[in-house]
């Protein structure tokens, strides 16, 4: 849809094609959101508190020309979202073998790179992005400068002749930092954690390799690189609290992943972390 004859994303009604409803497919089920299905050549998803904000940004993204994300074509007679299929392969909740290729990881960094360039400038005016119940603490000094993606995994990945070519899910978009997204980005692909948390099958990956990997792709100055293990240490702290408040106020797929142990995954992370700060650091500036 050209910019020109786009309504604004409230008004936005998708309109069928023709014989479309016959080909319902499910789609493979993340932590939290339920029922995404593709028809064709759409996806549909549960109508959410950020939807319109990240209706916005798509529509932003499509205007700077980023090819790597879906568009939002907007809500069906059921209410749900309505967004362009991005036509390629994602991780399963355990990603296969193929993920970890070092061609992927680098095109991973290149992707989010460019998603930063043209996001910049976007500030969502009609439809703000919800604030976050537990506003962020650990890095004053750092104010959000950047609307982007914050949940790059290998599952929101879309991945054509072994590149990443796309970016799906956009529910945890919101105003951050581009070097914020960009550590988070790294933490789930290389990935960072305590080994004891790789997921099977990527045990013996060597971390340090893989994240100078990603930095050089992504294009961290020495400044960036130098900030990186604080960052992560911060991050895992803001991100404990966050989950910890969510599986109480929200219920559903953050009480499962909470009951199922993911604040012990973060404070492991935040420990290996600062246990091997030296060598992250000399892996990055090296
Ligand atoms: N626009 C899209 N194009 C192609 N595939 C998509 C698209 N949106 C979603 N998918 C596929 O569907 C899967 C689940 O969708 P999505 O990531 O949007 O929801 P989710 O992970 O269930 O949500 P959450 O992370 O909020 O729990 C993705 O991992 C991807 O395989
Ligand atoms: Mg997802």
């Amino acid at each position: 849809m050209s910019p020109t004859h786009r309504p604004p994303v409230e008004a936005r009604v998708y309109a069928p094609a023709d014989g479309e409803a016959s080909d319902v497919e499910l789609m493979p089920a993340g932590d939290v959101t339920e029922g995404v299905v593709r028809i064709g050549g759409t996806i549909r998803r549960p109508h959410q508190r950020q939807s319109r904000a990240v209706a916005e940004y798509l529509d932003w993204l499509e205007d700077a020309g980023f090819e790597g994300s879906p568009r939002f074509l907007g809500r069906d007679d059921e209410g749900r979202d309505v967004l362009t299929f991005v036509p390629g392969r994602c991780a399963a909740a355990v990603p296969e073998e193929w993920v970890q290729s070092e061609e992927l990881l680098a095109s991973v960094g290149r992707l989010v790179r460019r998603l930063h360039g043209a996001s910049a400038g976007f500030v969502p005016r009609a439809h703000p992005f919800p604030p976050h119940p537990v506003p962020r603490r650990a890095d004053r000094h750092d104010a959000a400068e950047l609307v982007c993606h914050l949940d790059v995994t290998p599952q929101n990945v879309v991945v054509r002749d072994g590149r990443a070519a796309g970016l799906v899910d956009f529910d945890l978009a919101g105003p951050s930092t581009a070097l914020r997204d960009s550590y988070n980005t790294a933490m789930h692909w290389v990935p960072l954690c305590d080994p004891a948390d790789a997921w099977p099958g990527w045990e013996g990956l060597d971390p340090y390799r893989r994240l100078r990997i990603f930095a050089d792709a992504y294009g961290w100055d020495r400044e960036e690189r130098r900030r990186l293990p604080g960052l992560g240490v911060d991050a895992g702290t803001l991100t404990h609290e966050r989950m910890r408040h969510n599986a109480v106020a929200l219920g559903g797929g953050w009480a499962r992943m909470w009951d199922e142990g993911v604040g012990g995954l973060i404070l492991r992370r935040r420990r290996w972390l600062q246990a091997n700060a030296e060598r992250l650091l000399d892996a990055l500036l090296a």
